[in-house]
């Protein structure tokens, strides 16, 4: 592979410019102002596969396009379907970027932007490897399909129609994403379990409108005082989610994978560092590696109620509301969740406060066998694109596609995490390592081969 190490490394900064060029284009699905930007964006990704050669289109959806591509055909040779998407999350609060988001600045190795690592950057290293085969042999060793949406951020809702009503158009041995994270710098990672997310929004109304707190404080209830008390009502102290039912078909942990993760080099102290706390709290019996990746959690994302604004206001507000979501953990069902949760709030709402609970978007959590011959093929590639062997491990991210791709289409998923736990997915200052975006290129041109000999050793 030594023509294609090269073109690689020849390319090197080209590749960069490019993965610079699509991170200039603010694609935030969750914000309608940006509708035309992540509309730019999946119109730059298909112009990326058109200049290869591959059959490419833009799939209208009811909200932001799909992009297909698809290589030629390969006979015989085993067909991988690459997920990524081209959206990203809101850069919101703007004052915390040292550098603006939509203008992708070099820094100490890094490139700081929004969707560096999430997931522009880690997404588009699927494209170049394979630029770097079709520049170099003019083929390449696999059938790849290309599946780049606009609206991971956003819950997928339109993905999943796309899938279902193109399963033969989809149809693969195996499904490659990039969206996860190494272990640590320099320690690349296969993730083999992800957490599930059932999201919701709880808005709280009580009086036709904002009142003197000292004129009508202690007869009239305050929806933001009730907020806060059905909010904290949800977990207890150590994290433990209060909703009946909640862990009943939580899949306890395994001795041997406890023993796993206990066996990686996990520094609490430096975890502590990098988030800048000085201590982590939790589920009673359970490390923070356990706690992280494979228990169900509770978190607030958002609170808005009353005056936000300069100096004291002495207002009692008229509505609260709160956005909040649940990690799952594999067997948990989102459904259940949302019925049990709703019982749960109504049945703590005092009298003058009425409820309104929003079901954003669920999806279960998922474990991904390792027995399977694409693993190994994943875990040689890996190897070589970052001179060290990969370990394996769970994350308490989302990906939902994934069970999708398990569910409607039968195929599994190898997760190839290039990105670092420090490079603020969803935070102000999104970066991705520069170093870690070409060893993810070399891994992933290194993967088209080590997956076109696991089926020449299957015939
Ligand atoms: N890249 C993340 C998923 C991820 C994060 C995996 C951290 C592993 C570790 C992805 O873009 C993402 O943020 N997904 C959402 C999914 C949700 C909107 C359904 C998430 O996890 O919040
Ligand atoms: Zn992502």
């Amino acid at each position: 592979m030594s023509d294609i190490d090269q073109y690689l490394t020849e390319s090197a900064s080209r590749f960069e410019d490019e993965l610079c060029e699509l991170l200039r284009i603010p694609s935030v699905s969750a914000d309608g102002k940006f509708k035309a930007d992540v509309r730019r964006a999946g119109e730059w990704v298909a112009a990326q596969f058109r200049q290869l050669g591959f059959a490419t289109q833009l799939c209208e959806t009811a909200g932001h396009p799909i992009v297909f591509a698809e290589s030629p055909q390969v006979p015989g040779a085993p067909t991988v379907l690459v997920y990524g998407h081209y959206d990203v999350q809101p850069p919101d609060p703007l004052q915390e970027w040292i550098s603006p988001p939509f203008e992708p600045t070099r820094r100490n190795g890094n490139l700081y932007a929004r969707g560096a690592t999430d997931d522009k950057g880690q997404m588009l290293t699927h494209i170049k490897s394979a630029e770097a085969w079709v520049k170099t042999r003019g083929k390449l060793p696999v059938n790849l399909k290309y599946l780049i949406e606009g609206e991971e951020e956003v819950g997928s809702d339109n993905l999943y129609k796309f899938i279902d009503s193109h399963k033969t158009q989809l149809a693969a041995d195996v499904a490659v994403i990039s969206d996860t994270s190494q272990f640590g710098p320099g320690q690349p990672a296969i993730t083999y379990g992800l957490k599930g997310i059932a999201y919701y929004e709880l808005h709280l109304t009580g009086p036709k409108q904002d009142l003197h707190s000292g004129t009508f404080g202690g007869a009239v209830t305050n929806p933001a005082n009730t907020l806060a008390k059905l909010l904290a009502a949800i977990a207890d102290a150590d994290g433990r989610v209060q909703l009946p039912g909640f862990y009943d078909q939580v899949v306890p942990l395994s001795a041997d994978e406890r023993q796993q993760f206990a066996a990686l080099p996990f520094d609490e102290q430096e975890f502590m560092a990098q988030v800048g706390v000085a201590g982590v709290t939790g589920e009673a019996g359970y490390s923070t590696l356990e706690r992280k990746w494979a228990r169900p959690t509770f978190d607030i994302n958002g609170l808005t109620s009353g005056y936000q604004g300069e100096g004291a206001k002495t207002v009692l507000p008229a509505k609260a509301s709160a956005k909040f979501s649940f990690r799952l953990v594999p067997n948990q069902d989102p459904a259940q969740v949302s019925a049990s949760l709703e019982k749960f709030l109504r049945e703590r709402l005092p009298p003058g406060i009425t409820l309104e609970l929003v079901d954003m978007h669920g999806a279960p959590g998922v474990v991904i066998p390792l027995t399977s011959p694409y693993v190994a093929a994943a875990a040689e590639a890996v190897e070589q694109g970052f001179g060290r062997a990969p370990v394996f491990i769970r994350e308490g991210g989302s990906i939902p596609v994934v069970t999708a791709f398990r569910e409607k289409l039968g195929i599994d998923t190898l997760l190839l995490g290039w990105g670092l736990n420090d490079d603020n997915m969803h935070s102000p200052n999104e970066k991705f390592s520069l170093a870690d975006f070409h060893r993810g290129i070399k891994s992933s041109a290194h993967l088209w081969d080590t997956l076109s000999r696991v089926q020449a050793a299957k015939a």
